[in-house]
C-alpha cells in the first residue's frame, strides 16, 4: 500500500515537475524562424571566411577572396563561392587506406590556396583518421602527418576507440569523400539520406595556429556551444560569432565567453532526428553560425587538432546519452545534495552563519547544506582557517552533522606566496601548501621554466598548481587531507572557484608577458576583452610552461583544462578520503568530460530578471554538456535582490536539479549586499519558500532516480521540451 501510494506520488511528482520545466522553457526557448540576412551575391552554398574576422578590402582582393560585409560578427571577407578548378583547400594525395577501425587518407595543401596568416606555417599534409567506433559515433580526426601536435591528453578526457569496427550493415551512417574541387568529408544518415555534417566546402585551413572547417548542417536548429549566457536555447543563426577559451567572469549580455570550454553542439535535422557533435580540442576558437538556406557551422581555431566526435542519436536523449557514455556519466550525486543549499560570501564569522541557520530552522525552511565561502580562511590562504570569527569552524561543522545538515567549502587553487601572511598562517606559522608544492615542484612554470609564475587572487601573490602533473594530485591529496584530518574540518563536499584560472592582474605580477606567438597569436578569437590584442586578459601569460602529463606545453593549449583538471584531482581526493561516500565536487571551470568528476553552478549572475531567465537557457545546455547537476545563484549573486525577484528566482530554483541561494559581498565594499536567505524576508516570503522547497522535497525520490538514470545511461536530468 505505502509502496503504491509512494509510486502514484513520484509519478504524479514527476509529471508536475516535468510539466512546470516544460512551461518554463517553453516561456524561454524561443521558437520563431530565423530570418536570414541573405549575402550580396548570388550565392548557392554556405560561405566560407577568407579572413576569419574584420581585415581590408585591400588585403582580401590581395587574397583574391570576395569582400562582402554581411554583420558585424560574421566575417566580411569571402573565398569565392566558385571555386577555381584548383579549389581552395587540400586535395587528397594518393589512395584511401583502410584501417582496423575505420580509413586514413593523406591530404595535401593546394598550394594557391589563399592565407589569412601566412606567419603562422601551413601544415602541408594533414591525415585524415576515420574511426567507426559504433553503430552510431564515429570520428574524423585531422592532425598534421608529419609530426605530432598538441591534442587534448588522454589523461584529462580518454574517450576509447573499440579494438573492432561495428557491422557495416548495422551503422546509422556511411562517409564519403569529395574529391572534386577539393577535398571534403560527408556524413550522411542512411536511412533518411540526410547529409549531417559536410565539409565539401572551399577554405579548409590547418597550419601552426590557425585551423579552419565549415561543416554544412542538415538544418539550423542547433543547440549548445559553452559556457556562454544564451539569450535564447535555440541557436540565432544569423552569423553569431561564439568565443570559446575559459574565462574567470559571469554572465553577461551575450556574446561573451565564460567560466568552461563546451565544443559540443546538438543539431535537429529536418527528418526530427537529432545528432551531436564533439569538437575534442582544448584551444581558444571562434564559432560563427551561418543561417538557412545554408546553415552552416565555421571553426575558427587556434591550435591543436580538429578531433571531431559524431553521435548519430537518433532522439535528442540519445544523442546525449552517446556523448556521456564517450565522455565519462556524469557523477551520481549523494541524496542530500539534492536537497536546498544556502552560501553567503561575506559571513564574518561561525557566529553569523548560525544566525542565518537558526532562522531558517525557525522559519520552518528546509536547508540540507550550507556553505562556507572565503571569508572562513586565514588572510583567503587556501588551506588555512581564520584565526578569528572562524576559529571554531571545525564545531560548527558537527553541530550541522549533529543536525543532519552538510558543510561544503570553498578551496581556491591560488596558493598565497606573501611571506608576511604565510608566516603567520595558522594553525603552526608557517605555510604547508605553499613550502611543500615548492618542494614537490607542482606549481605553474614561468616562460622559460625561470621558477613559478605569480598571479593576483584573493590572497595577494599566488602560485597556481599545475594539475597536469601527476606530482602535483599527491601534492594536492596531502593538502586537503591534512585540513580534513588534523585541522578537523570534516566538510562533505568542495567547492573549486576561480579555477579558468582566475587572476585579477592579466599576466603575471612579476612583469609583462612577452609579445609573442602564444600571447599574441596571429589570430585572436573574439573572447572578452579580443580588442587589448592579447589572450591571457583576466589570466596567466600564455607561454607559461605546463607538465601535461609529461609531453610539457605551454598554457596557451591547456588553459581551458584548467578547471577540469583541478576537479579530477579534487574528485580523486574525496574518494580517498570518504571511500563509502559518494564525493560531490563544485566546480566553476568546466570542460568536455568534468561531469565525470564534478558539477556546476552558473557563475557571478547578478540580482536581475533576464538573468532568472538566462539561467534556465544554461541548465538545459549543461544537461546537455554532460552536467545535469547544475544551478544557477538563486536571488542573484551581485548586487541586492528584491523581495520580488528573490520571490520568483526560489519558485524556479526549487526545480534547478542543483537549488543554492548564494550572494556576494560588496567587493569592494565590506558593508555587504543585503542579506538574502528565505527566513530574512519575514512573511509572506517565507511561506511562499517553503511551500516551493516543500515541493521539491516531495519530488527528490523523483530527482534522485533522474540522476541514476544520467549516471547509467547517460540521459539529461531536466531537458526541454523538443527532447520529449
Ligand atoms: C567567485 C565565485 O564565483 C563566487 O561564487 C564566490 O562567492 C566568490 N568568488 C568569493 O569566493
Amino acid at each position: 500500500m505505502l509502496k503504491e501510494t509512494r509510486s502514484k506520488l513520484y509519478c504524479t511528482g514527476g509529471v508536475v515537475l516535468v510539466l512546470l520545466l516544460c512551461v518554463v522553457v517553453a516561456l524561454i526557448v524561443n521558437f520563431s524562424l530565423d530570418k536570414p540576412l541573405t549575402p550580396t551575391w548570388s550565392q548557392s552554398s554556405a560561405m566560407v571566411a577568407c579572413v576569419p574576422r574584420g581585415g581590408t578590402v585591400k588585403q582580401c582582393e590581395e587574397l583574391g577572396c570576395i569582400w562582402r560585409p554581411i554583420s558585424d560578427d560574421s566575417p566580411n571577407c569571402w573565398f569565392p563561392e566558385d571555386s577555381s578548378q584548383n579549389g581552395y583547400g587540400y586535395e587528397i594525395k594518393g589512395d584511401i587506406q583502410p584501417t582496423p577501425i575505420g580509413k586514413t587518407m593523406v591530404l595535401s595543401r593546394i598550394p594557391t590556396t589563399p592565407l589569412a596568416y601566412p606567419e603562422s606555417t601551413p601544415v602541408e599534409e594533414v591525415r585524415l583518421e576515420v574511426e567507426y567506433h559504433d553503430v552510431n559515433r564515429l570520428r574524423l580526426k585531422f592532425t598534421d602527418s608529419k609530426q605530432a601536435r598538441y591534442e587534448v591528453s588522454q589523461h584529462a578526457l580518454d574517450i576509447r576507440a573499440p579494438s573492432t569496427p561495428p557491422a557495416a550493415d548495422d551503422m546509422l551512417y556511411e562517409v564519403i569523400y569529395i574529391t572534386q574541387p577539393q577535398f571534403g568529408v560527408k556524413v550522411i544518415r542512411k536511412d533518411t539520406n540526410a547529409t549531417i555534417f559536410d565539409t565539401a566546402l572551399p577554405g579548409f585551413t590547418f597550419t601552426d595556429q590557425y585551423l579552419q572547417l565549415t561543416t554544412r548542417l542538415n538544418s539550423s536548429h542547433v543547440y549548445g556551444f559553452g559556457e556562454h549566457n544564451h539569450g535564447r536555447y535555440k541557436h540565432d543563426m544569423n552569423w553569431r560569432r561564439w568565443p570559446i577559451f575559459s574565462r574567470g567572469t559571469g554572465p553577461k549580455a551575450e556574446p561573451l565567453n565564460l567560466y568552461g570550454h563546451q565544443p559540443f553542439y546538438m543539431n535537429i535535422e529536418k527528418s526530427g532526428k537529432a545528432n551531436g557533435v564533439l569538437l575534442k580540442n582544448s584551444n581558444a576558437m571562434d564559432i560563427v553560425l551561418q543561417p538557412d538556406p545554408y546553415p552552416a557551422i565555421s571553426y575558427q581555431v587556434i591550435g591543436g587538432v580538429l578531433d571531431f566526435y559524431i553521435f548519430l542519436g537518433p532522439s535528442p536523449e540519445n544523442v546525449v546519452e552517446q556523448y556521456n557514455m564517450a565522455i565519462g556519466y556524469p557523477v551520481m550525486p549523494p541524496y542530500w545534495s539534492l536537497g536546498f543549499q544556502l552560501c553567503k560570501w561575506g559571513y564574518n564569522g561561525t557566529a553569523h552563519v548560525r544566525d542565518v541557520l537558526r532562522r531558517q530552522r525557525e522559519a520552518n525552511i528546509p536547508q540540507d547544506v550550507q556553505y562556507v565561502d572565503i571569508d572562513y580562511t586565514y588572510e583567503k590562504l587556501t588551506f588555512t582557517y581564520n584565526r578569528d570569527g572562524f576559529r571554531d569552524l571545525p564545531k560548527l561543522v558537527q553541530e550541522l552533522h549533529d543536525m543532519g545538515q552538510k558543510l561544503i567549502l570553498i578551496l581556491d587553487p591560488g596558493i598565497g606566496t606573501d611571506e608576511n601572511v604565510t608566516s603567520r598562517a595558522p594553525p603552526n606559522n608557517s605555510y604547508p601548501a605553499l613550502n611543500d608544492g615548492v618542494r614537490q615542484d607542482v606549481f605553474i612554470k614561468n616562460p622559460n621554466k625561470t621558477g613559478y609564475l605569480t598571479a593576483e587572487v584573493w590572497p595577494g601573490k599566488v602560485y597556481f598548481p599545475d594539475y597536469t602533473k601527476p606530482e602535483t594530485t599527491e601534492w594536492w591529496t596531502r593538502c586537503i587531507e591534512d585540513f580534513y584530518v588534523n585541522q578537523k574540518v570534516q566538510y562533505d563536499a568542495l567547492w573549486l572557484d576561480m579555477n579558468e584560472p582566475k587572476s585579477f592582474k592579466s599576466g603575471s605580477l612579476t612583469g609583462s608577458c612577452d609579445k609573442n606567438q602564444w600571447n599574441n597569436p596571429p589570430y585572436l578569437p573574439k573572447i572578452e576583452d579580443y580588442d587589448k590584442g592579447h589572450l591571457y586578459e583576466g589570466t596567466i601569460c600564455m607561454d607559461a610552461v605546463q607538465d601535461n602529463w609529461g609531453q610539457e606545453t605551454v598554457h596557451y593549449n591547456v588553459h581551458s583544462l584548467y578547471g577540469h583538471t583541478m576537479a579530477m584531482a579534487s574528485y580523486g581526493v574525496l574518494r580517498k578520503l570518504q571511500p563509502s561516500k559518494r564525493p560531490l565536487v563544485l566546480t566553476r571551470s568546466t570542460f568536455s568530460g568534468t561531469g565525470k568528476y564534478a558539477v556546476h553552478w552558473l557563475g557571478d549572475n547578478t540580482s536581475e530578471w533576464p538573468q532568472l531567465a538566462w539561467s534556465i537557457i544554461g541548465m538545459l545546455e549543461f544537461n546537455i554538456f554532460g552536467i545535469p547537476y547544475v544551478g544557477a545563484d538563486i536571488c542573484g549573486f551581485w548586487g541586492d535582490t528584491t523581495e520580488e525577484l528573490c520571490t520568483r528566482w526560489m519558485q524556479v530554483g526549487a526545480f534547478y536539479p542543483f537549488s543554492r541561494n548564494h550572494n556576494a559581498q560588496n567587493y569592494p565594499r565590506v558593508d555587504g549586499f543585503i542579506e538574502q536567505d528565505p527566513a530574512v524576508f519575514g512573511e509572506p516570503f517565507v511561506t511562499r519558500a517553503r511551500d516551493v522547497l516543500n515541493t521539491r522535497y516531495r519530488l527528490l525520490p523523483y530527482l534522485y532516480t533522474l540522476f541514476h538514470y544520467a549516471h547509467t545511461t547517460g540521459s539529461t536530468v531536466v531537458r526541454p521540451l523538443l527532447h520529449e
